[in-house]
């Protein structure tokens, strides 16, 4: 890639850095926290632990449609470097691997995430169980770091998970069209989707009865407090999770119970909350298969296979750059 499509690249999405994106989004209405403070070791555990959750049908929906689907994504694609973004444990990436390595054509996996214990822990368990594979970890934001993706022969990147959904909009469009920029004609996407469903159901999986889900999105007041010398009250905060019918997102906010001051030290700012006022934390977008294969086509990728499992509920898009 030439510069001046880095540069375009970076500028298209976030420049600055992650205390700036912090400020910034402390101040808007309601108050945001960026999904990134979620990701520390204790949250990559905490999702980990999501996954497993009963209520939670996306990981095993999705580990579905791979089992019955890596095989012709392997032949299809033919792709001799398989990139993942977000990648946490690469749990499910192993049924996809197994495929491309069976067929004979990868060469290499670049799996790419914030967490770099949870990332580096995968690629060492993904490097033993494939000895001739080079696999390569890049430490890296996918917002931001689409430049540091290795380049050459066929690519495929794979977007598992429904990550997807907790950008908003203009922020999805941004970074659909980034990943556009960085690949070249005939790579691929693979891009992981969660589908609207019911809403009780929705709502179930992100207010799951043993709390884990709570402690995923209270744990990033956490990570603040212990990076940014801060003193958020964390048991001053009810989880509050609701599903926008308007937008077709579950969104996870903390609600203050009693007035605070929260003093961040590293950004020499005063939060002052109301009783009452909600911290937004994350947003989960659930699509419409239509919709999202329309967005691919606007970003600069071609023709989409889309898969669902049996029941429906999660969907992948297999799509080529144009
Ligand atoms: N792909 C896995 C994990 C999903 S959880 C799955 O399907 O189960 C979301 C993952 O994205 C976490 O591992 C988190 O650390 C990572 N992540 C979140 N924001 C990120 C960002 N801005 N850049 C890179 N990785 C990010
Ligand atoms: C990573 N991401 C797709 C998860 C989701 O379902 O939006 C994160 C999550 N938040 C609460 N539960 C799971």
């Amino acid at each position: 890639m030439d510069h001046d499509t880095t540069r375009r690249v970076n500028a298209s999405i976030d420049r600055d850095d992650p205390l700036a994106e912090l400020d910034r989004a402390l101040r808007t209405r309601p108050r945001t926290i960026p999904p990134r403070w979620l990701y520390d070791d204790r949250g990559s555990e905490l999702f980990d632990e999501i996954t497993r959750l009963p209520e939670y049908y996306p990981t095993e929906a999705e580990r579905e449609i791979l089992a019955t689907h890596s095989v012709m994504i392997a032949e299809t694609s033919g792709a001799t470097t398989v990139i993942e973004l977000g990648s946490g444990t690469s749990d499910k990436t192993r049924t996809l691997l197994d495929a491309f390595v069976a067929h004979g054509e990868i060469e290499r996996f670049v799996p790419l995430d914030v967490s770099e214990a949870t990332l580096l822990y995968a690629a060492e368990v993904l490097a033993q169980r494939y000895p001739d594979l080079a696999v390569e970890p890049v430490v890296g934001d996918f917002t931001r770091h689409l430049s540091r993706l290795p380049s050459g022969g066929t690519r495929l990147v794979a977007f598992l998970g429904g990550t997807i959904g907790n950008f908003h909009l203009e922020e999805r469009r941004a970074f659909l069209g980034a990943l556009a920029d960085v690949l070249e004609p005939g790579d691929w996407l693979l891009l992981g989707v969660d589908l609207i469903k019911s809403v009780d159901r929705l709502v179930a999986a992100y207010n799951d009865s043993q709390g884990v889900t709570d402690a995923f999105i209270r744990n990033a007041l956490r990570g603040i407090n212990r990076e940014l010398d801060a003193d958020f009250d964390l048991g001053n905060f009810d989880y509050v999770p609701l599903w926008d019918a308007r937008e077709h997102r579950i969104d996870m906010r903390l609600r203050a119970c009693e007035p605070e001051v929260a003093h961040i030290g590293a950004l020499g700012l005063d939060v002052a909350l109301e009783a009452g006022e909600e911290l937004r934390v994350e947003i989960s977008t659930k699509f419409d298969p239509a919709a999202i294969v329309a967005e691919l086509a606007d970003a600069g990728f071609g023709h989409t296979e889309f898969l669902t499992d049996a029941a429906g509920d999660f969907g992948l898009a297999l799509t080529r750059r144009r």
